[in-house]
């Protein structure tokens, strides 16, 4: 309906007739739209291997690959009325393949990667075509809109870790999903190696080519297939420390060998292997190992960096 300007008097009488009309006067907002510096609702936040095993074992009880797109145990940050996300742009999942399981073909415009916890043998991850055995301590990936699917043809239950940057693909709205045709693959290749997998030797192999730095290793895995997300294992030696940093970027950190603490911010997370925590940004925080130790940092640090918007400050 048209307003009559000769009705309104004041801003006062103004302030209601432009929300009606879905304007926000830029000086009356209810919350500001900048601020000085990152903040986040999400919390840091440990989630422990041995707790989701035992959860997840129950779970197996009644719930099958036949019904469950996957079976897995997805790690949400309580805050507001999410549920899913770790972090704002990552979301990480235990997730568990009984023998003579399928976790059926899919593919999605989120990327993806796996860290395997427990398996035994004959459990595969087949990525386009591409048949990759799945061993304790590897690192496998699956970039947006590779096929993939996981099987288990051994005796023993297989558990790893999924780490997706599906929630930032909610953000962006830019999310396709497509189930495969006939559910299962077909396996083409079975490589000796492939840039889908890092296993535990290959990630020995790049540590040692690495300085050690106050008892610290630290490499970058080269991941060009996924522009999302940067992968680094560390190695320290027991009692090392990493500097304390904080930065415009938030991480998942893994353990896949020791034990040790996680600090960030206040918090001191008391970890062994398959724990995970999660880093918000602009948190301090730094690793210290108890034992020796490695563990994979998640982060989404690379859309930080292509965006312009990455800084980092040592701390201490
Ligand atoms: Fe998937």
């Amino acid at each position: 309906m048209p307003i009559d300007s000769a009705d309104i008097g004041s801003l006062e009488q103004l302030y209601p007739v432009l929300n009606r009309e879905r304007y926000t006067a830029g000086w009356h907002k209810a919350r500001p739209s900048l601020w000085k510096e990152p903040k986040t609702p999400f919390e840091p936040r440990q989630w422990r291997y041995a707790e989701a095993r035992r959860y997840i074992d129950l779970a197996a009880q009644w719930i099958g690959t036949e019904q469950a797109e996957r079976r897995n145990l997805l790690m949400f940050n309580p805050v507001a009325d999410n549920d899913y996300a770790s972090l704002p742009n990552l979301v990480a999942a235990y997730q568990m393949l009984r023998p003579g399981e399928h976790a059926r073909a899919h593919r999605h415009s989120p990327n993806a990667l796996r860290l395997v916890l427990d398996a035994k043998e004959e459990v595969y991850t087949v990525v386009d075509g591409v048949q990759l055995p799945m061993v304790p301590g590897d690192v496998l990936l699956t970039p947006g809109w590779c096929w993939h699917s996981h099987f288990d043809h051994g005796e023993h239950d297989a558990y790893w870790i999924d780490f997706l940057d599906v929630p930032l693909v909610h953000r962006l709205e830019s999310m396709f999903f497509e189930p495969h045709p006939e559910q299962f693959q077909q396996v083409e290749h079975k490589p000796a190696a492939s840039p889908m997998r890092f296993s535990a030797a290959d990630q020995d192999r790049l540590l040692a080519q690495v300085p050690q730095q106050g008892g610290v290793r630290s490499v970058r895995l080269d991941t060009p297939s996924m522009r999302t997300i940067a992968l680094t294992v560390h190695e320290l030696a027991a009692g090392a420390r990493t500097p304390l940093r904080r930065d415009a970027a938030s991480r998942l950190v893994a353990i896949t060998q020791g034990r040790g603490q996680v600090e960030v911010g206040q918090h001191l997370f008391d970890c062994e292997r398959g724990d995970l925590v999660a880093i918000p940004i602009w948190h301090e925080y730094r690793i210290v190992a108890a034992t020796g130790l490695r563990l994979l940092e998640v982060s989404d640090e690379p859309v930080q960096q292509m965006l312009g918007f990455y800084r980092n400050e040592l701390r201490a």
